[in-house]
C-alpha cells in the first residue's frame, strides 16, 4: 500500500482533541466554508463561514458559524479546523468495476494501434480476459489486487462506492467477487454498494448457448445472491458485443422478482433501445447513454430514473459521440457522474478527474459535476436521505479539501486537495501532504 494511502487509512483521532465535556457533540468542524449540495436554489448550497456537528455519527446542525445555537455545538469532544478550506459530503462513486486480477494495458496499446474495443471483444479479449485472470484469483488475491484501487478513491474524497461483479460469470467466481467487495468495505474507510453483474459478457464456455448461460443467472446467481444478500441491486450490460434488450429484461424480471433493484449499461457504443428498457422497469439509473435517444431521455425522467455519466470510458476508448446532456437537462433527468473504474474501457481512479472529463467532454458545469457525485449519485444507490447532502439528520460522510471555492474540485488536473474525510462521523485526515498535490 502507497505511504500516502496508509495516512488516509489511519484514524486521525489523537489530532485536535480537545474539551472532552459531557453532552455536546462527538465533533465540531469549524473555520470552513460548507457546500452542502442541498437543493436550495443556492449554487452548491453554500453556507459561507459555516460549523458543521457531528453526533452518533450523523450532522446534527449545519450553518453559518454565527448563527450557530450554543446547546448545538458547546462542548463538542473533538473539534476539526478546517483552516478555511470547503467541506462537502464525502464523495459517492456510483459506477464502479474495481474488483479484479490482471490488467489490460495490451489492449490499450492494441487499441493505440487502431483495433477497437468491439473488434478486441469479438476476438475472446477484452471483458473475457479479464474474467479469465479472474477466475484464476483466489479471494485473497482478488483483495490484495483490488484494495488500492479503493484506497486511490478514498484518498480523492470518496467516502461511499458501488462495486459490481461481472469479471466471473460463473457462481463461484461472481459470489467470490462480490464477497472481495464486502470485505474490501470493511477493510477500508469506504462503504461499499454491491451489484451483480453476471450479465456483462457471454462467457466463452456457454458460446452457442445464450440461453442457458441466462438460465443460469436468473435461476441460480440471482436467487443466491438475494438469499445470501450478496447484492444491492442487479446491472446488465445492454449492447451489440453484450446483451440484447430481450435478454437484460429477462435478468430484469429475475431481479425484480426476488426484490432486487435494476440499473442498466445503456446506448454506450450504439442505439440500443437501452435508456428506454431502464425506464421500463423504472431502474435506478441508466449508465453511459452516449446513443441515447431524445424518446429515451424523457422516458427515463417519467421513470424517475438517474442517468450516470461515465466520462472515462469515453475519453479512454476515444469516443466522439457525447450523451445528450442537453436532453437529459430539458427533461429534468438527475445526472449522476462516476468513474467507471475498469480494466477495459475506464482504468481510472480519481473521481476529481472524473468530474473535471464530465465538465470539458460532456458539458456539465463544475456544480452539476459535484452534485454528481454527491447530491445525484446517493439515489442510484438507493440512499437518497441518507447521503449525498449535508443537512441534519444525514449520515457524517464528509470531504474537507483544501480550495478556495467548489468549482476547483473538478477544474484542477490531476491534482488532489483532499484534506480528510469523516466516514459516519470518524475523522481520516491526509496527513502531512496536505495542499494541492
Ligand atoms: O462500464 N460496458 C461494460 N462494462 C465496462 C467495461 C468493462 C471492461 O471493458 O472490462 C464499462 O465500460
Ligand atoms: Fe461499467
Amino acid at each position: 500500500m502507497a505511504e500516502s494511502a496508509k495516512r488516509v487509512c489511519q484514524n486521525g483521532r489523537q489530532e485536535n482533541d480537545l474539551n472532552r465535556e459531557q453532552g455536546g457533540p462527538d465533533l465540531l468542524i469549524r473555520n470552513i466554508h460548507v457546500a452542502t449540495m442541498a437543493d436550495t436554489g443556492e449554487a452548491y448550497g453554500v453556507v459561507r463561514d459555516g460549523l458543521v456537528a457531528v453526533t452518533g455519527g450523523t450532522i446534527t446542525w449545519v450553518g453559518a458559524a454565527h448563527t450557530a445555537p450554543r446547546e448545538a455545538t458547546s462542548g463538542a469532544s473533538r473539534t476539526l479546523d478546517g483552516a478555511g478550506g470547503w467541506l462537502t459530503p464525502g464523495l459517492i462513486d456510483c459506477h464502479t468495476h474495481l474488483v479484479f486480477a490482471g490488467t489490460r494495458a495490451g489492449e490499450f496499446e492494441m487499441r493505440l494501434r487502431g483495433m477497437t474495443y468491439e473488434e478486441i471483444a469479438r476476438a475472446g479479449g477484452g471483458i473475457r480476459s479479464t474474467v479469465a485472470a479472474t477466475r484464476t484469483a483466489t479471494a485473497e488475491e482478488l483483495c490484495d489486487a483490488s484494495a488500492w484501487r479503493l484506497e486511490a478513491l478514498a484518498i480523492h474524497g470518496v467516502t461511499m462506492v458501488e462495486i459490481k461483479s461481472g469479471y466471473g460469470l460463473d457462481v463461484d467466481t461472481e459470489l467470490r467477487m462480490l464477497r472481495v467487495a464486502r470485505t474490501l468495505g470493511e477493510r477500508l474507510p469506504v462503504r461499499v454498494s454491491r451489484t451483480l453483474l453476471a450479465a456483462h459478457a457471454l462467457p466463452p464456455e456457454y458460446e452457442d448457448r445464450r440461453d442457458a448461460y441466462l438460465d443460469l443467472v436468473c435461476e441460480t446467481m440471482i436467487p443466491r445472491v438475494a438469499a445470501e444478500r450478496l447484492a444491492d441491486a442487479v446491472d446488465a450490460f445492454c449492447e451489440d458485443i453484450a446483451f440484447t434488450p430481450a435478454e437484460c429484461a429477462r435478468v430484469f424480471d429475475a431481479a425484480t422478482a426476488h426484490g432486487l433493484p435494476v440499473r442498466l449499461h445503456a446506448d454506450q457504443l450504439s442505439p440500443s433501445g437501452g435508456a428506454e428498457l431502464a425506464a421500463g422497469y423504472r431502474a435506478r439509473s441508466a449508465d453511459h447513454l452516449e446513443y441515447a435517444t431524445e424518446a429515451g431521455c424523457r422516458a427515463l425522467a417519467a421513470a424517475g430514473t438517474t442517468a450516470v455519466l461515465l466520462p472515462g470510458a469515453y475519453y479512454t476508448l476515444g469516443a466522439s459521440r457525447r450523451p445528450p446532456v442537453d436532453a437529459l437537462r430539458r427533461h429534468g433527468v438527475p445526472i449522476a457522474v462516476a468513474t467507471d473504474l475498469n480494466p477495459g474501457s475506464s482504468p481510472l481512479t480519481s473521481p476529481l478527474l472524473a468530474m473535471n472529463m464530465a465538465c470539458v467532454l460532456f458539458g456539465l458545469t463544475p456544480e452539476e459535476a459535484l452534485a454528481g457525485m454527491t447530491r445525484h449519485a446517493a439515489p442510484v444507490l438507493g440512499l437518497q436521505g441518507e447521503v449525498g447532502v449535508l443537512s441534519p439528520g444525514m449520515r457524517a460522510d464528509l470531504a474537507l479539501w483544501d480550495v478556495d471555492h467548489p468549482a476547483e474540485l473538478s477544474y484542477w488536473i490531476g491534482a488532489n486537495p483532499c484534506r480528510a474525510v469523516v466516514r459516519g462521523g470518524e475523522v481520516y485526515e491526509r496527513g502531512p501532504l496536505t495542499g494541492k498535490q
